[in-house]
């Protein structure tokens, strides 16, 4: 009898629905679509600038870091809410094209989220959020916690929301990979359920109150989030890197050397990358390196989810670099 060869990688007593769940990463998080304009320099307050024609994007740091993973090889699900306006139709419709699961999205009358972003010649942004659709999706919108093999959790949806959302998972044992951004004061219950922490050096100095202006001081800012009882802490540092620590081991990787066009969801590449590497069963060192190169990749192109890299594109980049 011909076994199908999707069966022939399935553990003995497996089923093909238990082996799908074991590799699935489950998003939770925001969609929005961004207003983008190119600017000579960003306004100061009171100021008016003459900026380009606007572009929209999609964007959304959680839909973001679920096009990200699937794009970097993963099987990606993401949850959350968009309105019922044009916006919010593109939103889903282009993470379909992602081939993103989107069963559970939901769509609530009113607006979608919205981004108005700024970006000026050296690729810096500036970005307001009007949250619309995602600020509505409260924890009673949870559809009930089914198996995955990764949470990925940013901070653009009400934060009962995440909390929620994150004690089910680790009630389950699922690993959580939380990107605290945008930042906000977080309790020490959510930071003891968090596997794996991603965050920026801002975003890292606000948390711990501790000055991060070296990769020296990171390391310690890093250390001192994993005494919180996260067991691996990684601190970007933009072009200067990033910094890990991991159980008992702790490192620096340099930032690949690229020219920066847009810094948009970089930080999102990243993380969306780093959730696919880790599910595909690499070691953390190994799975940072890929999400290093899917974040250079992004800031080499303009917009939020444009920019975000294919397996493919990352596996070639990193092919060409001699050094990590
Ligand atoms: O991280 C970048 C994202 O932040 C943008 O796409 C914008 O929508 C905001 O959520």
């Amino acid at each position: 009898m011909a076994i199908p060869v999707a069966l022939c990688f399935l553990m003995v007593g497996e089923s093909l629905a238990d082996h799908l769940m074991s590799q699935l990463i489950r998003v939770v998080g925001s969609l929005n679509m961004d207003l983008v304009v190119q600017v000579p320099h960003q306004p100061i307050p009171g100021e008016t600038v003459l900026g380009s024609d606007y572009i929209t994007y999609p964007g959304g740091k959680g839909a973001n870091q679920a096009v990200a993973a699937a794009r970097a090889g993963g099987q990606v699900q993401m949850w959350g809410a968009i309105g019922s306006d044009g916006f919010g139709h593109s939103l889903r419709e282009n993470l379909q094209q992602n081939g993103v699961d989107t069963e559970q999205l939901q769509t609530f009358p009113g607006p979608s989220g919205l981004a108005l972003i700024t970006v000026d010649p050296s690729g810096q942004n500036r970005i307001v959020v009007s949250p619309g659709a995602n600020g509505r999706y409260t924890p009673e919108h949870l559809p009930p916690f089914t198996p995955a093999a990764l949470l990925l959790l940013q901070l653009e949806i009400p934060l009962p929301t995440v909390l929620a959302v994150a004690e089910q998972a680790f009630a389950q044992g699922i690993p959580i990979l939380l990107n605290p951004a945008p930042i906000q004061p977080l309790p020490g219950s959510l930071l003891r359920q968090v596997r794996y922490l991603v965050l920026n050096e801002s975003e890292a100095a606000q948390l711990t109150q501790l000055p991060i202006e070296t990769s020296a001081q990171a390391l310690i800012a890093a250390q001192r989030l994993q005494e919180q009882g996260i067991p691996s802490v990684m601190i970007t540092l933009g072009g200067a890197g990033l910094v890990w620590v991991d159980g008992v081991e702790k490192g620096y990787l340099p930032a690949y050397r690229v020219p920066v066009v847009d810094t948009t969801a970089a930080g999102d590449g990243f993380c969306g990358a780093l959730a696919a590497g880790l599910v595909a069963g690499g070691s953390l060192k190994q799975a940072l390196r890929f999400a290093s190169a899917a974040a250079a990749l992004a800031v080499t192109r303009a917009g939020a989810q444009p920019s975000l890299a294919h397996r493919a594109e990352i596996e070639a980049f990193l092919a060409e670099q001699r050094y990590f």
